[in-house]
């Protein structure tokens, strides 16, 4: 078969399955190319085939390229992110897979493979907007210093509860405010770690400085790195500059929910960053000194993610200089009744209603019950059982719902809704909510939020028309 007949072949293979295919051979000069990466690459496939790759691509230094690696040293990458321009000067970021083909020790070829996440990378990019701007507004001044982050500020004052295993971590945590020093909490879901989290932040010398929080989970794992470390133009043309949550909590304290979720190379690039306390922005040269306490968290017994390969343990040790442990709720029963009476005091003015106690049936339900969502489901049983009752002053058995099932923990802005199929609906919701947020922190005064947001009046009118707000 002739060189011309073993290319159609590859071409048309390639235009089969579908995944955005790039080939080049040993000069760098692109013999197959398909529909799949010039849709993605937002050029048309004549353009590129039989071309230098150089002459195409001039944007991209040799030394970045994967393409250009994987010819010029054998080299093959796995995944990873690439942030470019096309020739129309529009920055596109994929996850490219990129192998040399080699045939009698000479490389011959270089094939890559590419995933579009230019919609999942300016999803990230907004994230880390909204956090900006949240830690701005909610500073009203923009000296760094003073930046009050917006989230709900718990301290120890809000954490109930008296049995001796519970006592303990709080105890645990009260010295560990005192420090600097890195904090692991197990607990499972709804058992108050964000709590905890805070209130140590809120009660040691940072209080002042930030305290953000990432759930490692909610996130596409090659969009992780760059959301904690930043990006830098560095050699891509395409790529912004901005700070990643290590910058941004400098000074300040960084909750990283369900660390087991991080990948295990990032696990070990944060293990140096804690190590020599500076970052590297992502395509950056330079090292920035960061000065950020650490509290990880995991809903599962952190020797089984270790034994399961899904944490590492030289960065558990890192973490676990002070470990907390926060025991679930179906342990500690009895706490029940004292977290029920201050949940039913604090529903009671949110619905304007003057319950003032539980009957015994009710606690007994109560007592009865496993909650696998923890002191989040009794809170919301407790809620929902306010809002219900008919009679004026006891909340009664019949209010007390505990067979409903789960109670799901709310979801963070940067969650994905199983319900939400495609980016536009996950978007609408992030704006929603950044939307509502600022309304209710300016009294629904909407020039003052528009003004906040960066947005034209009747724009925001019309969102809030929109979105019903
Ligand atoms: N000890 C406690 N005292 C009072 N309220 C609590 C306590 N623990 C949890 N809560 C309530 O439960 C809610 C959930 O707590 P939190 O968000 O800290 O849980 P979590 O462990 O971080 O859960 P997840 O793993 O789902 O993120 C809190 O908003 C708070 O209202
Ligand atoms: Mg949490």
């Amino acid at each position: 078969m002739k060189a011309k007949e073993y290319l159609a072949i590859l071409q048309k293979t390639s235009e089969v399955l579908g995944e955005a295919i790039h080939i080049v051979d040993a000069e760098g000069r692109t013999i197959v190319y398909n529909d799949a990466m010039a849709r993605l690459e937002k050029i048309s496939v004549e353009d590129v085939l039989g071309k230098p790759f150089r002459e195409v691509f001039p944007h991209i230094p040799q030394e970045e390229s994967t393409l250009y690696r994987a010819l010029a040293k054998g080299e093959a990458s796995a995944s990873e992110p690439q942030t470019y321009l096309n020739v129309y000067g529009k920055a596109i970021t994929t996850v490219n897979s990129t192998v040399p083909v080699e045939v009698d020790g000479k490389i011959i070829a270089a094939i890559e493979v590419a995933k579009d996440i230019t919609e999942i990378k300016n999803m990230s990019d907004t994230i880390l907007g909204l956090q900006e701007e949240s830690l701005v507004s909610a500073g009203k001044v923009d000296s760094k210093k003073e930046l009050k982050p917006a989230i709900k500020r718990y301290t120890f004052d809000s954490l109930i509860g008296t049995t001796s295993e519970f006592a303990k971590a709080i105890g645990i945590a009260r010295k560990a405010s005192g420090t600097d020093a890195s904090v692991f909490i197990y607990g499972e879901t709804g058992t108050g770690k964000e709590l905890f989290a805070q209130s140590i932040h809120y009660d040691g010398s940072r209080k002042n400085n930030p305290f953000l929080a990432q759930n490692c989970a909610a996130l596409p794992a090659a969009l992780l790195e760059g959301i904690l470390f930043g990006t830098s133009k560095g050699g891509f043309t395409g790529a912004v500059d901005r700070a990643g949550l290590f910058e941004q909590a400098n000074g300040g304290t960084l909750l990283l929910d369900e660390i087991s979720a991080m990948p295990y190379e990032l696990q070990s690039k944060l293990l140096r960053v804690l190590q020599e306390d500076y970052i590297r922005r992502v395509g950056g040269s330079s090292d920035i000194p960061v000065d950020v306490r650490i509290i990880a968290t995991v809903n599962e017994r952190p020797e089984k993610l270790i034994e399961r390969g899904t944490l590492r343990k030289d960065l558990y040790y890192r973490l676990n200089i002070v470990n907390i442990n926060i025991p679930p709720l179906r342990e500690r029963k009895e706490d029940i009744p004292l977290l029920a009476e201050i949940f039913l005091k604090n529903h009671n003015v949110r619905y304007g209603k003057e319950l003032w106690m539980i009957s015994d049936r009710a606690l007994k339900k109560l007592d009865e019950y496993d909650y696998p969502g923890n002191v989040r489901e009794l809170e919301n049983i407790i809620m929902s059982a306010v809002s219900l009752a008919d009679n004026e002053h006891v909340l009664n058995e019949k209010d007390v719902n505990t067979g409903s099932g789960y109670h799901q923990p709310p979801q963070r802005i940067s969650d994905f809704h199983e319900n939400e199929s495609s980016l536009s609906q996950y978007m609408e919701r992030i704006e929603k909510t950044v939307i509502r947020r600022h309304l209710l922190d300016n009294e629904g005064n909407v020039s003052k939020t528009a003004k906040e947001l960066g947005m034209l009046r009747q724009n925001l009118q019309y969102k809030i028309k929109k979105y019903d707000l």
